[in-house]
């Protein structure tokens, strides 16, 4: 493959994995069950970006494992709907016809672990790149995968290997810190905002929650319908992975490698962080607090469990909402919702299950959106910085009333 005998396609993405495998000191290469590429809205990419991935369609490389793609920044079916201009969308169909060419499916999810196919096992290579999900197979699925970049996990579908280092060894995944968690946690956003705390507290580290399981639903073994344990832990895994860079956590008697390693994990002379109360989490992310009209109530960051659009429709039943309420999935978890008549009654309140993409890679600001209110921290966290909207952070509950009235309640 590094010597061009396969192609042009295959060789460029040799070198880019044997690179990084000289850079880490990789050993040799591990062989990958699956990959999910991120960097797939046109709003990061730019020309630039779809010129790259044109190319390397163009010079015959094709995946070699089963390839899933992140969310792009339009729902395929609906984006004029949406109000999505064609000089967005025309050159994000190019990019995602790219990938196609290459054997990519386009999921374009960041849940790849709520799609039917080929979920990753405990002890799977992986080489995935969404943070958010990155985070999810480590921790929750007890997979093996580094948190790639968009190329690099492109390269390692295409020779369906990457390098073995970093958390493809068991030795790097024990803990650096240890968490004892004294806030009570309530909501979705409550997990959030211990996620951004933990984040921020940790960075890249892999922190174990000492007691969280005293507060924790039981986590089911069949996690594709998500669910409380399930939804608490995807949202504070994406708010941890996205204030920090974390890719990885143990909770106590609850995650495999937890359970499997138990003590092993730890050393005594881990430090200990230990969350009081997450003012200062809610601080920041509803640090808009003047704002009260709301333009958009954005539900699913990451993309929205079939559990979670279940809470939506049970709210929503017999209202109507008076500001744009998106709830983003992926198109399989959208399928399961309509045939569930969940979709149904969303659109009679006049809102809307989105799939393909997010309220964060989606150009919102060119379709006038300027404020949002949200339940999830990252979406809190990055939207400012990427569309300039102001934000407020709250409950499932409050978000759903702010949909409903158009305004942020009170207290
Ligand atoms: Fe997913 Fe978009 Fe959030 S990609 S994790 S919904 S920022």
């Amino acid at each position: 493959m590094l010597a061009g005998e396969m192609g042009a396609g295959v060789q460029r993405a040799m070198e880019i994995v044997f690179t990084l495998g000289r850079i880490y000191g990789a050993p040799d290469l591990v062989p990958v069950t699956h990959v999910q590429i991120s960097g797939v809205s046109y709003k990061n990419l730019g020309d630039a970006g779809v010129e790259f991935l044109e190319r390397w369609a163009d010079e015959g490389a094709r995946v070699r494992v089963p390839t899933m793609l992140n969310p792009m920044g339009m729902e395929e079916s609906s984006w004029r709907d949406m109000g999505i201009p064609e000089e967005f969308a025309l050159p994000q169909m190019a990019v995602v016809d790219a990938f196609v060419r290459m054997g990519v499916q386009p999921t374009l999810s960041c849940t790849p672990y709520f799609l039917p196919r080929g979920m990753p096992k405990r002890g799977d290579h992986l080489a995935w790149a969404e943070s958010s999900a990155v985070v999810f197979a480590n921790s929750i699925l007890g997979a093996y995968t580094n948190r790639e970049g968009g190329p690099g996990a492109l390269a390692a579908a295409i020779v369906g290997r990457t390098s073995r280092y970093g958390l493809h060894l068991d030795e790097n995944r024990v803990a650096t810190h240890v968490i004892r968690v004294r806030a009570r946690l309530k909501s979705i956003a409550d997990y959030g905002a211990l996620g951004y705390l933990v984040g921020k507290a940790v960075r890249d580290g892999v922190p174990y929650f000492e007691d969280l399981a005293e507060q924790l639903p039981l986590l089911s073994g069949d996690i594709s319908g998500g669910g409380d344990a399930v939804d608490r832990l995807k949202t504070m895994g994406a708010a941890m992975a996205a204030s920090g860079s974390i890719a990885l956590y143990h909770v106590a008697g609850v995650t495999p490698e937890a359970v499997e390693r138990g003590g092993d994990l730890l050393r005594d002379d881990l430090p200990v962080v230990e969350i009081a109360t997450l003012d200062r989490a809610y601080a920041f992310l509803d640090r808009d607090s003047d704002v009260r009209e709301i333009d958009l109530v954005s539900i699913g960051c990451p993309h929205a469990s079939l559990g979670e659009i279940h809470l939506i429709a049970d709210y929503l039943r017999g209202k109507s909402v008076h500001t744009r309420l998106w709830i983003t999935t992926s198109r399989w978890v959208k399928r399961l919702a309509e045939e569930a008549g969940l979709g149904e009654v969303i659109r009679e309140a006049g809102g809307k299950i989105v799939a393909d993409t997010c309220t964060v890679v989606a150009p919102i600001e060119t379709i006038g959106v300027h404020t949002m209110a949200t339940n999830a921290a990252k979406a809190a966290w990055y939207a400012p910085a990427h569309s300039g909207v102001k934000v407020r952070y709250g409950s499932l509950e409050q978000c759903l009333e702010a949909a409903v009235t158009g305004l942020w309640p009170d207290g």
